[in-house]
């Protein structure tokens, strides 16, 4: 289905009809109509409902590309989630038709050739504009690293140009789609406006959210460019990490310098290292200090360790904690479960404590679960966004059934929960009723290097090698080996 969008607000009325009657003229079957430049702090609130209604297959027609936003970056945003929802997008001032799955780049030059105030025109966040690269360069850089055609080592070679002004380029072209655009007041309560993953107002980002989905469906991945987003725009973060897997937030992506300074206690690449005596000890820091940090406890032996690290790292940290802090917990049915164990009560009253009341000492609590059938349902249905990624045990839908019952629509809630096991990696279903937006999006590709990566079959077989023979006896004997002595035998080939 054509639809067409326009901005009234930007031109004049004889300007508007004569959009209207080229939409019309165009083959659109509907035209949307922006009228107000701001209505409830929602920047282009229309266009915004609209992208939420779309469907794969559907084609936006615009008058011209910065219809669909006033900055570039914003602009790039859009084609991004259009083309990842397999969304057309045609502008008849530029005489561009892509198909979903055509070249952003084009789209990307032209709206360069008419709209100068996209890049360039302001400067926040991480590190500023690197100079070496002309805005076209510029351009050019962010469409290709973004879209996943080249990497940012890729380009940093193409252009001459270190990987840490890739970097920089990167964060400040995140951080400038977070900034409040340069005309109007797009602000709510202090809060700049604009899009998440093209359909969430940027405020959505300080709301309690939960990501649910199965092994390895694209949580972690998901949640770490929201959290980039938050870091882009000067948050505080600490993200709790028993699987050792977050610690990539420190580094960039391809080898690139490190788009966001962020510290890593404990596990393999601690910058500072952890035992399970310092949980009072890092919740006092981290409630003080303004950082973004991830703490890896996934070396800490048992399950019992973690806990009590936990019960005593969450105590302290609601004590200290005074300030705005996205805290983090991956898995975190290891720290609410369902079903408690006795030495669990004390950790998920804390838990609990930080993300009911937490609001009052300024915590945004973020949950990650695999199993949301096994996460503690009180915990759960605090989350104000949910997140679902491929599901496909009843249980775990029937979790995120009742958290649609407590917070949205049933009847779509039984569409969603029936779709959500053919969804592929990466793709999730964002729902915020909150603001109105209930959408399948795909996950954007991350800044930051990615440290949760599953290792390819072949490349292990590669590295480790299989034995070329099975000598059962041999195999015997090391096992014997190492119930006497406890220990390890390296592979043998
Ligand atoms: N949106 C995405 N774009 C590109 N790659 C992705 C995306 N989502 C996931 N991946 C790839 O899949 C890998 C596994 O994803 P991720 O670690 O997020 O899984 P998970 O759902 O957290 O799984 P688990 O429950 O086992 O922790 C990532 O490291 C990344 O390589
Ligand atoms: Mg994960």
């Amino acid at each position: 289905m054509l639809i067409g969008y326009f901005r009234s607000c930007s031109v004049h009325e004889g300007q508007a009809a004569a959009q209207r009657r080229a939409l019309a003229e165009a083959g659109c079957e509907q035209v949307v109509e922006e009228r107000s430049v701001v209505e409830h702090g929602d920047e282009q609130p229309e266009l915004r409902g609209l992208l939420a209604r779309l469907q794969a297959g559907d084609v936006v027609v615009v008058p011209r590309l910065d219809s669909l936003g006033r900055s570039l970056p914003k602009v790039v945003l859009h084609v991004q989630s259009l083309t990842a929802a397999g969304i057309g997008l045609r502008s008849l001032a530029e005489a561009l038709d892509t198909s979903p799955r055509s070249q952003p780049a084009a789209m990307i030059a032209v709206f360069g050739q008419h709209n100068s105030h996209g890049a360039g025109s302001r400067r926040r966040g991480a590190g500023g504009r690197p100079p070496r690269l002309s805005p076209a360069q510029q351009s050019d850089v962010v469409e290709k690293v973004l879209s996943g055609r080249h990497t940012a080592s890729a380009m940093a070679k193409h252009y001459l140009v270190s990987p840490a002004t890739i970097s920089r380029l990167l964060a400040a072209r995140l951080a400038d789609a977070a900034a409040p655009a340069p005309s109007g007041p797009a602000e709510k309560d202090g809060v700049a406006s604009d899009w998440i993953v093209g359909i969430l107002p940027l405020s959505a980002l300080d709301e309690r959210l939960a990501i649910v989905g199965t092994s390895g469906s694209g949580k972690t991945y998901a949640a770490k460019g929201l959290i980039e987003r938050v870091m882009a725009s000067g948050g505080r973060v600490c993200v709790v990490d028993p699987l050792g897997v977050w610690w990539g937030l420190a580094r960039g992506a391809d080898g690139a310098a490190p788009p966001f300074p962020v510290a890593v206690f404990g596990g393999a690449h601690a910058d500072v290292p952890l035992d399970p005596s310092m949980g009072t000890a890092l919740g006092r820091l981290v409630g003080a200090q303004p950082m973004a940090c991830v703490v890896d406890v996934s070396d800490f032996g048992s399950a019992a360790a973690r806990r009590a690290f936990m019960t005593a790292f969450t105590e302290a940290l609601y004590a200290a904690n005074t300030e705005p802090l996205h805290l983090v917990l991956d898995e975190a049915d290891l720290w609410a479960p369902q079903r408690t164990q006795p030495d669990g009560l004390e950790l998920l009253s804390r838990v609990e404590e930080i993300v009911r009341r937490g609001r009052v000492r300024s915590f945004v609590p973020w949950l990650i679960s695999q199993r949301p059938a096994v996460l503690h349902k009180d915990v759960l249905s605090q989350a104000g966004i949910l997140v679902s990624m491929k599901l496909t045990s009843s249980q775990d839908r029937a979790a995120v059934g009742r958290w649609v019952e407590g917070q949205a629509d049933r009847t779509e809630g039984r569409r969603i929960l029936a779709a959500l096991p053919q969804l592929r990696r990466g793709e999730g279903w964002v729902w915020a009723p909150g603001d109105r937006v209930l959408a399948r999006v795909a996950f954007p590709r991350i800044l930051t290097l990615d440290s949760s990566q599953t290792p390819r079959r072949e490349a292990r077989a590669g590295a480790v090698g299989l034995l070329a023979t099975v000598d059962a006896s041999a195999l015997g004997r090391a096992l014997a080996g190492v119930a006497a002595e406890g220990s390890e035998e390296p592979f043998h080939r």
